[in-house]
């Protein structure tokens, strides 16, 4: 590897965060395994993220909130710089005269990053050497610290994009080894494209969280109160009449709840659900239904939680999910920032062949969709 003199790391420290504590730092730890790789070939580091969507300056969205965690997994100090002030970034880099690792503010405390505004680039590039895309989990989208910086500066695609597309594709081109997709987590209309695109190459998707309903209303199902998008129905029953159709299985059983407030949670058929009941997880049975497919599989790709899993009595479904694929033989790949929370609060992390750090952009990727921020620069060979 060249020398890469003052180096910006575009890195994905999205995390949630509440009171300005970050809930879960696996995004973190992630983007934090570059600097020993990088380090001896480097005169100093500076990170750069966005944290979530704001409209303008909120204590709760500055990066200096997630100093103390990103400093567990750094041996060097990390010098916060509270403003994305070109001359003020040039003066710091040039008075060190030692490595210096820096976290600069959140990019989206700035217009010119989401408008993908090429003056906010230049003007960041200008004091340094090298630029490192190592933020998959914004890969998707087309603002200037993803597609802009990189056109001023010397640039490489980080570790962390390489091993996450590395992961992906044992997924988008497995040849014949048995596949299972889960999918769970409210919304079907996240997920629509990706049913569409892999159910074809899958050998079994297995479907829990509120998605389900919306395929059981479809079906003409009783759902009750349980959450559903009355604008996914259609796509549903365009699915229920694919010849794939049949590799798709649904819950056998459901938790339900009587009142929204109640924790009083009762297990039923999914056709004897009734019109005052509320679905919140998967039950038993349906559990294991899935443990049969678990088993089989060769590869398991899992995104989103099965139920309700951040309150106890509707987290069964998922906590036994999370302890199936861990314990499985198949290579497993975990996507989704709620799939991530749930393994780290019912399973052992490490015991996952693979966590990705993307959200929105793995399930992109694996819909085929050519990503703005992946393969625009070579591979940084380390
Ligand atoms: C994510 O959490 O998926 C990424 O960090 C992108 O965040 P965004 O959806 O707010 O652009």
């Amino acid at each position: 590897m060249d020398y890469l003199g003052n180096v910006l790391v575009r890195s994905d420290m999205n995390v949630p965060i509440s009171n300005s504590i970050v809930l879960d730092d696996y995004r973190i730890k992630k983007a934090a395994e570059i600097i020993p790789l990088i380090k001896d070939k480097s005169k100093s580091v500076t990170f750069i993220s966005h944290l979530g969507r704001p409209e303008s300056y909120t204590e709760e969205l500055s990066l200096k909130n997630i100093v103390s965690s990103l400093s567990k997994y750094i041996s060097t100090k990390i010098n916060f710089v509270n403003d994305i002030d070109a001359e003020k970034i040039s003066k710091t880099l040039l008075s060190a005269n030692e490595f210096n690792i820096y976290l600069l503010e959140n990019l989206r405390f700035y217009e010119g990053e989401e408008n993908n505004d090429s003056s906010f680039a230049i003007k960041l590039a200008s004091s340094f050497d090298t630029y490192i895309f190592d933020a998959f989990g914004s890969a998707h989208r087309n603002h200037s610290s993803v597609v802009k910086i990189g056109s001023y500066l010397n640039s490489y695609q980080g570790p962390l994009v390489d091993r996450e597309i590395f992961e992906l594709k044992r997924i988008t081109d497995t040849e014949g080894e048995p596949l299972t997709l889960i999918l769970g987590g409210a919304k079907i209309s996240d997920k629509l494209h990706l049913i569409i695109k892999l159910l074809p190459k899958v050998d079994t998707l297995l479907i829990g969280g509120a998605m389900c309903f919306t395929f059981f209303k479809a079906m003409g199902i009783n759902i009750g109160s349980s959450l559903y998008e009355e604008d996914m129905i259609v796509e549903c029953k365009k699915i229920i009449q694919d010849k794939n159709f049949k590799k798709i299985k649904l819950p056998l059983d459901i938790g339900v709840i009587k009142s929204i407030e109640s924790n009083n949670r009762t297990d039923v058929s999914y056709e004897e659900i009734c019109d005052n009941n509320i679905g919140i997880d998967i039950g038993n049975r349906t559990v294991e239904l899935f443990s049969e497919y678990i088993n089989k599989a060769k590869i398991i790709f899992w995104n989103g939680p099965m139920g309700i899993f951040e309150k106890k009595n509707f987290n069964t479904g998922t906590r036994d999910i999370t302890r199936l694929v861990q314990n499985t033989e198949a290579h497993t790949i975990i996507g989704g920032g709620d799939t991530v929370s749930a393994i780290r609060k019912f399973g052992d992390i490490d015991l996952f062949n693979y966590v990705s750090t993307g959200g929105g952009a793995s399930l992109e990727y694996l819909e085929g969709r050519e990503l703005p921020g992946i393969n625009k620069y070579p591979s940084l060979i380390i």
